[in-house]
């Protein structure tokens, strides 16, 4: 079956970027000249997903109004001769059916999740974290569909994480299929001890979910942090029936913290058509310079 329907949850707190997002959100962060959210959107729309959930709360009224059209600029884009920047604003409006949904109170990326239930149906669907970017040829959340296409099962996007990270992230139990798909069969939340590592893959940033979820979330107590999380209805889908994991292809950004939107920030302003050239000559000379302010 194909999947269409996409969920983007940005309803969290932000915490770990603030003061930054405060008033805006930290899906609202800008990479060089598109707020983070957009880049995940379009990720979605070149993956084949037509209808776009996004999960907001009070206070996240910027996304919807970053996807909504705005006469007034367009208007004076046209007239001032600004007609590419104009028909960039359109297409963005036009990106695909976005729909918005809030999280009434702050529960977790599970209870996030499990708020689009009347929205998904009885369909499979992908679910984009709204503050990981992913950057790549091939869109990360296209690989991961066609995953669940080939086996009809819930799939994850995972990454090797460093040893010493691994504590803080999801830890999963694998066997290899073929190229970079995985048998995922059980999985642990930050585990606490050497022992507890069951692989050095995490999941990162990206799932393609059967509506079976809808059920186990219902079921989920909250976990860590007093949250119900998302991970944790994973565990139980992946000792249930199995899931298969995706080591997809591109570069992931955590805009939920300062050096990852650092880095994100660098990189594609690097690869950027308007300003990479002037930034790496930029970045030469600021390194030529001992990174002293020039
Ligand atoms: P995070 O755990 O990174 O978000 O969730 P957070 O709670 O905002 O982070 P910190 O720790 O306070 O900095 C991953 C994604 O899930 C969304 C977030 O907006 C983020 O895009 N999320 C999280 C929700 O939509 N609802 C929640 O209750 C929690």
């Amino acid at each position: 079956m194909r999947v269409t329907k996409a969920v983007i949850p940005a309803a969290g707190l932000g915490t770990r970027v603030l003061p930054a997002s405060k008033a805006v959100p930290k899906e609202m962060l800008p990479i060089v000249d598109k707020p983070a959210i957009q880049y995940i959107a379009e990720e979605a729309v070149k993956s084949g997903i037509t209808d776009i959930l996004i999960i907001t709360n009070r206070g996240k009224e910027d996304i919807e109004n970053h996807f909504d059209r705005s006469p007034e600029l367009e208007q004076r884009l046209l007239s001032s001769g600004k007609d590419s920047v104009h028909d960039s604003l359109v297409e963005l409006s036009r990106l695909a059916n976005i729909y918005f949904l809030r999280q009434k109170e702050t529960r977790g990326l599970g209870h996030a999740v499990n708020c689009a239930r009347s929205f998904i149906g009885g369909e499979p669907f992908a679910v984009l974290y709204g503050d990981d970017v992913i950057i790549g040829e091939d869109p990360a959340i296209g690989q991961l569909c066609r995953a669940y296409e080939e086996y009809g099962k819930g799939v994850v996007g995972i990454k090797e994480v460093p040893k010493e990270a691994i504590y803080s992230y999801s830890s999963l139990k694998v066997e290899h299929l073929h190229d970079n798909l995985y048998n995922c069969t059980d999985m642990i939340e930050k585990p606490a001890t050497d022992a507890d590592v069951l692989s050095l893959f995490s999941i990162l940033g990206r799932c393609v979910l059967p509506p079976n979820i809808f059920d186990i979330l219902d079921e989920t107590k909250p976990g860590a942090g007093g949250e119900i999380q998302l991970t944790d209805a994973m565990c139980t889908l992946a000792r249930s029936e199995g899931i298969i994991g995706v080591d997809y292809t591109g570069k992931r950004y955590d805009m939920g913290n300062k050096l990852g939107v650092l880095e994100a920030t660098v990189e594609v302003a690097l690869k950027h058509p308007e300003v990479g050239v002037g930034f790496r000559k930029y970045l030469e000379r600021l390194v030529e310079n001992g990174f002293n302010p020039l």
